[in-house]
């Protein structure tokens, strides 16, 4: 029966819409891509509830611009597991903590696909094993490839210091992040050096290379990211009706030349690569994907059959999640800090009191750093960027405040239990590959960051945190964004 399914989690939080909302539950979106609507359900089981939809377009109105929101709305009513139809194809929805917990976790198998969508198959020539419908030996295979290469160039330790390649990485790209901000004069949108610094990072885990600020080819791909994102969101008209595929459409142009500038880009480094492969010297993930191929060639008993493509292009997906997740975090998190001012101080008088202000902070100050921690849960908690997992009125009390405190102990210390309470990673056979890489990476930026300077946003202006629904959802781009060195 059914071939497919996505799940995609994250939380969604209404500050601007009404209160019923904001006391909506963690729920986690499952596209069930069935062959035919008659043979949908089998013989003595029952569909689960859902509201009432249209011929040919479905539930598609009822959606609008804010699925997560009005999905909300629909749980309200119909319950924590539900079908709602997009164009002519049935979607259950699972919400509650509980619910997706025991489909991603306990029935994992059953969960770990993905639907086999038109804008998916735009991506890397349908080679990505992030958004393939495939989830078998190979996209099992080259997800653990995609692992452990990541693995061996961030998180091990580095032959040149004392610290892993990602600390020495976002050390560097930190220090040129201040230069950047203080060559703007007056308030300007930090996003665009935020996203730049974020994709230098793992340019030198992928490709062992960084790029000016100033780079065109680059830059034009990273800040296209949030345009890629509104593509591939869950509930995509032009996936579920797929008459809509052959009419012209802006974004889906667009969508399709920022994927090639990727595959483009990528292709280009690759090749230099293979240039100058030398067995015995692997620099980067592309080099450790490269000697995959040979190592392949040579073992007649690999149990996959992966091709030299499929391998190549998973530095594609690597690549992918790898900046834009990170930058959305910093993003927000530079937003809130301007929005409260005073939660900044109190970072910072953390920061002096732990570091004090000889050297600049370290990964290894993170479990010191507990207000530091509570911060960026709560921004996670808060923004809920990836749209599927909003806070319980019933785990969280007050959904709507942002207080970083609510995750600290009476000792002071993070609360563990409600720290894990935040799936910003999703569950499952289909849990994010890059946590580690991800928390440690939005810690090490935002304590450098806020150690040497203070942010601000000129008296009088209201900064704008209502996200933008998308993969993930970014604020409004703020243009009186002012940074100082602290004094
Ligand atoms: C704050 C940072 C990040 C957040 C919040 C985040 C979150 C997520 C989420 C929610 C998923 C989907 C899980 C699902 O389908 O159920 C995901 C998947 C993924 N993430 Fe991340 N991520 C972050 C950083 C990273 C980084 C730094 C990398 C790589 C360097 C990465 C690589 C991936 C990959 C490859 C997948 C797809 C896995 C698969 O489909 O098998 N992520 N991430
Ligand atoms: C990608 O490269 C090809 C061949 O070099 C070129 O014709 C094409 O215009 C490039 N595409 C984009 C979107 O830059």
């Amino acid at each position: 029966m059914a071939a497919s399914v996505l799940s995609m989690l994250a939380f969604p939080e209404s500050f601007t819409v009404t209160e019923l909302l904001m006391a909506s539950a963690v729920f986690c979106l499952v596209f069930w891509i069935i062959e035919s609507y008659t043979q949908r359900v089998p013989k003595g089981l029952k569909s689960p509830p859902g509201p009432w939809a249209w011929p040919l377009i479905g539930n598609i109105l009822t959606l609008g611009k804010n699925p997560h929101m009005a999905l909300a709305q629909l749980r309200e009513k119909y319950g924590d597991v539900m079908q709602i139809q997009i164009g002519s194809t049935p979607v259950l929805v699972l919400s509650g903590l509980e619910t997706i917990r025991q489909a991603l976790v306990k029935q994992g198998d059953d969960f770990k696909g993905r639907p086999d969508l038109y804008t998916f198959s735009l991506i890397t020539n349908g080679h990505s094993f992030t958004f393939s419908a495939d989830s078998g030996e190979v996209w099992a295979a080259q997800r653990k490839l995609a692992q452990s290469a990541l693995k061996t160039f961030s998180v091990s330790s580095s032959p040149s210091s004392s610290s892993c390649y990602l600390e020495e990485h976002v050390h560097k790209e930190a220090e040129y992040l201040i230069q950047k901000f203080l060559e703007q004069k007056g308030h300007f949108d930090p996003f665009r050096y935020v996203v730049m610094s974020v994709a230098n990072v793992i340019c030198a885990i992928c490709f062992g290379k960084r790029y000016d600020h100033e780079n065109q080819e680059l830059l034009s791909i990273v800040t296209l990211s949030n345009k890629f994102g509104e593509v591939v969101a869950s509930g995509n008209p032009a996936d579920f009706i797929p008459v809509l595929q052959y009419l012209p459409s802006s974004k889906i142009a667009a969508f399709k030349d920022l994927n090639e500038k990727i595959t483009n880009f990528t292709q280009k480094l690759v090749k230099e690569h293979y240039k100058k492969f030398e067995k015995g010297c692997i620099r980067d993930i592309t080099d450790s994907l490269i000697e995959q191929c040979q190592e392949k060639k040579l073992d007649e008993n690999a149990n996959v059959l992966m091709s030299e493509k499929k391998i190549v292009n998973t530095i594609i997906d690597v690549f992918g999640a790898g900046f834009d997740t990170v930058t959305t975090a910093i993003s927000w998190s530079l937003m809130y800090l301007v929005a409260k001012p005073e939660i900044q101080k109190m970072i910072q008088e953390e920061l002096d009191m732990v570091i004090g202000r000889e050297r600049l902070p370290k990964l290894s100050d993170k479990p010191q750093l507990p207000y530091m921690e509570a911060f960026i849960l709560e921004t996670f908690r808060h923004s809920s960027f990836l749209p599927f997992t909003i806070p319980h009125r019933k785990i969280w009390g007050d959904p709507s405040v942002f207080r970083p405190e609510r995750f600290l102990s009476a000792d002071g210390t993070i609360n563990k239990a409600l720290s894990e309470k935040v799936i910003m990673f999703g569950l499952g056979k289909r849990k994010c590959i890059g946590e580690t890489i991800g928390r440690w990476e939005v810690f090490l930026f935002l304590a450098i960051l806020l150690h040497q300077m203070e942010f601000s946003v000129p008296s009088g202006v209201k900064v704008d945190l209502t996200p933008i629904y998308g993969l993930t959802m970014k604020h409004a781009p703020c243009e009186h964004f002012q940074a100082k060195l602290r004094s």
